[in-house]
């Protein structure tokens, strides 16, 4: 039975009908008959407000039919309700929504047996065990061969930089960039003074560096090795650090780079660079190359007349005075203190004079703002040549002019160094390091300490010395540079008065 609106004008016209046949009417009106296979108790018949449904499924080769009836709250989602759908190979269902709809009969689905290796993992499947593994292999050798791929495309990139930097490292090439004819002393020259005071501009740093050719090894120290190379036939030393000793690198260059420092009596320096040779970072710090080497070095070779202990003494004091010192104005420079001042960091230049050398460790003092510009470097001095107060953590740290009165202490030893070679009436002492006779090798600061701060000891100056008045003065100046109170010791600037006053007394040119 369908219901339309004849009904509802039927009911419309028998308004004496109660309320309750009215809604008995709607229900009917609404209620839609279907077959039920299921519905044996009320002839194999259903009503309901949803659909009539019919489904055929075929079961171990069994075909099934189902005819029931789908209350409308079950009807979901609307438009395709899961009691109304089919499911291939399975189960064929039909849905409709006039009476007895569902009494069409439908084919059961055909089985379509899938192909074995579709079936997935499994023992009746392809993706069994040894699939699996293959599967797996084949990923890991994919990440391998993009992992090589990867790394060859960096190495070619690499070479190929390498190779464009080789063309510049040639030194036919640097005439490029630098004046054809021109020495590293013409260079310094024109363009430090021509510029900020404060050394060689970094490109042409960088283009030095790279054209020198390193020829033997002549030194070890506790940051690398030292080399003598060439540029344009001249000699140069080169101090290659490792790459740990980056920040001591870095620090020794920036200091040698203070504007104004450039001084006879302190090591000349030309060029510093990173050099990166495809596997490992180089640091260079190329500097002027004196081939006597240390003072430590000249002392243990030769002895030394009085004018000869003067010219090494009163030029390392004058070197020292200028790196103390403070010049104000745009073109000044900071008071700098050495802090690792020693034998084997001071050079002996061809007219056998000192440069002072190594600054790595040293401190510059900012006047304005009295501050000290300490590196973030943990590098200590040498145990032996440390001043009391360093042995015994006592120096006031941020007071700049401590450190200077370490260096005095330390330049009072080395005038020892120097004045035990001074040959004077045919004598002179075999070499030795201060305190040779009170401390081991490599003492620790505990044994340092011991002697220097608790016994008071001093290296010995021999009584023969006052018969001459230059070894007179010089052990008088090493006394006045080793009191236990800093204060109390000389400037570098008085050292140098006093050398120069006896120099001209013994009549040396300087
Ligand atoms: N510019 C230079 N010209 C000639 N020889 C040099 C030059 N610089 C260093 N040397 C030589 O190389 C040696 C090693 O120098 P380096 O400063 O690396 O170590 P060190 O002073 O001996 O010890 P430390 O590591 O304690 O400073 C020096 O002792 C010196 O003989
Ligand atoms: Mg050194």
């Amino acid at each position: 039975m369908q219901c339309d609106g004849s009904f509802a004008n039927m009911a419309n016209k028998r308004t004496s009908l109660t309320l309750l046949v009215l809604v008995g009417l709607l229900a009917i009106c609404d209620a839609l008959r279907c077959n039920c296979t299921e519905c044996s108790t009320t002839g194999y018949q259903c009503v309901t407000d949803g659909a009539c449904m019919a489904s055929t499924s075929s079961i171990n080769g069994q075909e099934h039919r189902i005819r029931v009836c789908i209350t409308r709250d079950r009807l979901v989602p609307p438009g395709q309700p899961f009691y109304c759908l089919s499911a291939e190979g399975l189960l064929n269902t039909h849905c409709c929504y006039t009476d007895y709809c569902n009494s069409v009969s439908l084919t059961a689905p055909t089985v379509t047996t899938r192909p074995a290796e579709d079936s997935g993992f499994g023992p009746g499947g392809s993706w069994g065990l040894v699939d699996l593994v293959a599967v797996i292999v084949g990923l890991f050798l994919f990440c391998v061969l993009l992992l090589v791929g990867i790394f060859l495309f960096h190495q070619h990139q690499r070479t190929y930089s390498h190779r464009q930097r080789l063309e510049v490292e040639d030194p036919s090439c640097d005439h490029l960039y630098l004046p054809k004819d021109s020495t590293l002393q013409d260079l310094i020259f024109d363009l430090s003074t021509s510029g900020s005071g404060s050394g060689l501009p970094l490109f042409v740093q960088r283009t030095v560096a790279r054209t020198i050719v390193l020829q033997e090894i002549i030194g070890k120290g506790r940051f690398g090795e030292v080399w003598r190379g060439k540029w344009r036939g001249g000699d140069v030393a080169v101090k290659i650090f490792s790459s740990r000793e980056e920040r001591s690198w870095f620090r020794e260059a920036e200091i040698y780079q203070t504007i104004m420092l450039r001084h006879e009596n302190i090591l000349g320096f030309i060029a510093a660079d990173n050099k990166d040779n495809g596997t490992w970072t180089q640091l260079w710090l190329v500097s002027d190359y004196h081939e006597h080497g240390s003072l430590f070095d000249y002392l243990n070779r030769y002895s030394v007349t009085i004018e000869g202990m003067i010219k090494l003494a009163l030029s390392a004091a004058s070197g020292l005075a200028h790196l103390h010192m403070e010049i104000l104005g745009t073109q000044g420079k900071p008071g700098i203190a050495h802090r690792d001042l020693k034998s084997k960091n001071i050079l002996v230049k061809k007219n056998s004079v000192c440069a002072i050398a190594d600054l790595g460790l040293a401190v510059r003092h900012e006047s304005v703002t009295d501050t000290i510009d300490i590196a973030p470097n943990q590098r200590v001095g040498t145990k032996r040549y440390m001043a009391p107060e360093v042995l015994d953590e006592t120096i006031n740290m941020r007071h700049f002019d401590s450190f200077k009165c370490a260096d005095i202490y330390a330049l009072g030893l080395v005038y020892w160094e120097i004045a035990r070679r001074c040959n004077a009436g045919g004598v002179h002492e075999e070499y030795q390091l201060p305190y040779y006779d009170l401390v081991p090798s490599d003492p620790s600061i505990e044994e340092m300490r011991k002697v220097v701060c608790e016994q008071k000891l001093r290296p010995n100056v021999p009584n023969w010395w006052q018969s001459y008045e230059a070894l007179r003065v010089m052990g008088k100046i090493m006394r006045e540079c080793w009191y236990g109170n800093g204060a109390a010791r000389l400037t570098a600037l008085r050292i140098k008065k006093t050398l120069s006053q006896l120099s001209v007394q013994e009549d040396i040119k300087v």
